[in-house]
């Protein structure tokens, strides 16, 4: 995208569409067949989500979220379905985007948008919730989905926000932050093509409606409760600097949701992922996996279970010394590129962690991916700037895998350039090329979520302005939903023995800064 974005006061930059559009959702596709198998797959995921299952029992018949306004950015994927249609039973309001332009299931968006059967919903006649999103959207059409998902009506915004990675929040605190400062910076210069996208909407947004549009949407919001740990880092920050506007739950720090989701999930994704992508036997391949944290360990699981040769990078001395128990070699990416490992994965939530030199001196058809944060962990615009100097030729074998190959280097195939395959173009991409986590971890975390939207929705105001994780007792509740369906049965503690180690019989059994 070009530094020279231009605002249109009718449709948004290349996007074609109104800037605030009637449209009542927008979806790839709503045939029966894919409203079909969208709703068949969310049949199946809900019997592996017990957790929601629980919730719609506990409060059958009753309408715990009456009055509140939900607005969700959150991949829109079968099991995202599952838990928009559990907020829907508990009584909210929704409306809905992804939090990633690839990783919308265009099935589970047509599925929610005509709703379940016992709404009567129809393609022709859709009474589920309003849906903005699809695979493969561009950065305009994602933050023009975000903005849409954002207006319940005229100047009217949600009550609630449930976010991952925090885009939601983060439009929200812009637009109000410029509209106190009285400007909003040029988009040209922006240091990303995102932030370009999301500075030439508040410029539309301004033009359009005003400078206290985003005034009126925030006042409105009572909470957030995010999901995932960017999201919740940048919420510390704005807390740390005093411009946080609404109480937060930060949800990835329940055990059940990063101990679980981050883990486990990955566990089972990244492969998939790449298999999916790329059909490369990972056994005895060399893997590096930057970033040790939990969705490190479990990528690491994940490539070990192929008996890939698996070594990571790691900054934090307690990581790396983790790496080192289970046997791993802890390097720098340098090392790793001249001993010539195959696949690499960034699992950090930090940027530039494999730079475009890194990936210029890599061996011959490298995999490279990013299972962390956004598509800045790979340095994805420093080798868009290699492509304009004519230095790295893209190539497309798929969607979401590309071939990027290198034309001045002199250690590929005869001695000319060598390529690298990237996957989903550097963001997620257990989401880009796979599915995302299976419905059973998803239902660990989207239990907490229900949670946490619960209580912000009955209590919001007493949490001030804070940034709270869910208290031990619920985290234990949702383990505890979960258990049976694997016939586990717990041991119930004695009065006597409850003394000896000083815990209620009933729970929480651990303090809060026991680590799990
Ligand atoms: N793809 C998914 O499905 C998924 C799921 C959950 C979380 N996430 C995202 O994954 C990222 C990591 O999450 P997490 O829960 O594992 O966080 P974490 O904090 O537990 O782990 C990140 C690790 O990276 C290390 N690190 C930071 N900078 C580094 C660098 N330059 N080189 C090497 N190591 C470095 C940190 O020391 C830390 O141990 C976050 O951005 C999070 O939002 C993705």
């Amino acid at each position: 995208m070009s530094a020279a974005i231009q605002t249109n006061r009718n449709t948004f930059l290349d996007t074609g569409l109104a800037l605030f559009d009637t449209a009542p959702f927008k979806v790839a596709d709503l045939s029966p067949e894919t409203v079909r198998f969208g709703r068949k797959e969310m049949d199946l995921a809900l019997h592996e989500m017990p957790g929601l299952a629980a919730l719609r029992a506990a409060y059958l018949g009753q309408k715990p979220l009456d009055g509140a306004r939900i607005m969700g950015s959150l991949h829109m994927t079968i099991q995202t379905a599952v838990l928009i249609e559990t907020l829907v039973e508990l009584g909210a309001q929704v409306r809905w985007v992804s939090c990633n332009i690839f990783s919308t299931q265009d099935h589970a968006a047509a599925a929610t948008v005509v709703g379940p059967a016992a709404s009567g919903g129809t393609p022709d006649a859709p009474k589920g919730v309003p849906v903005y999103a699809w695979k493969g959207e561009t950065l305009a059409e994602y933050w023009w989905c975000t903005l849409q998902a954002i207006c319940f009506g005229e100047a009217q915004g949600p009550t609630l926000i449930v976010d991952d990675g925090g885009d939601a929040t983060l439009l929200v605190h812009q637009g109000v932050e410029f509209e106190k400062s009285g400007t909003i910076p040029d988009p040209s210069t922006a240091d990303s093509d995102e932030y370009r996208v999301v500075l030439a909407l508040l410029h539309a947004v301004r033009a359009e409606k005003g400078d206290r549009f985003w005034h009126a949407i925030a006042s409105t919001i009572r909470g957030v409760s995010e999901e995932t740990t960017t999201g919740v880092h940048r919420l510390y920050q704005r807390l740390e600097q005093g411009n946080l506007l609404f109480p937060a739950i930060n949800v990835n720090d329940s055990v059940t949701k990063s101990k679980f989701d981050n883990l486990y999930g990955c566990r089972h994704s990244l492969v998939d992922a790449i298999m999916r992508a790329t059909d490369v036997m990972l056994s005895g391949k060399r893997a590096l996996v930057c970033g040790f944290g939990d969705v490190g360990k479990g990528s690491v699981q994940s490539l070990r279970g192929q008996q890939a040769r698996v070594a990571v990078t790691e900054i934090d001395p307690i990581c790396a010394l983790q790496a080192c128990m289970l046997g791993l070699d802890v390097l720098t990416i340098e090392d790793a590129i001249a001993q010539g490992f195959d696949v690499y994965v960034t699992a950090t939530g930090n940027k530039n962690v494999i730079t475009a030199q890194h990936m210029a001196a890599m061996k011959h058809n490298a995999i490279v991916c990013n299972i962390g944060h956004f598509d800045n962990e790979i340095d994805m615009a420093g080798l868009e700037k290699m492509a304009a100097q004519g230095l790295v030729e893209k190539t497309t074998i798929k969607p979401q895998v590309h071939e990027w190959r290198f034309t001045k280097t002199t250690h590929g195939p005869d001695g000319g350039g060598h390529a690298i395959i990237i996957l989903a173009e550097g963001r997620l991409v257990n989401l880009g090329c796979a599915t995302g986590h299976p419905s059973f971890v998803m239902s660990n975390s989207f239990t907490n979520q229900v949670m946490a939207q619960l209580d912000l929705h009955r209590n919001a105001e007493a949490y001030g302005i804070t940034v709270t994780v869910l208290p031990k007792s619920l985290d234990e509740q949702v383990a505890r939903y979960h258990l049976g369906h694997f016939g586990a049965k717990l041991t119930t503690l004695s009065t006597e023995q409850a003394d000896y180690i000083g815990v209620p019989p009933q729970g929480p059994y651990k303090p809060d800064h026991y680590r799990y």
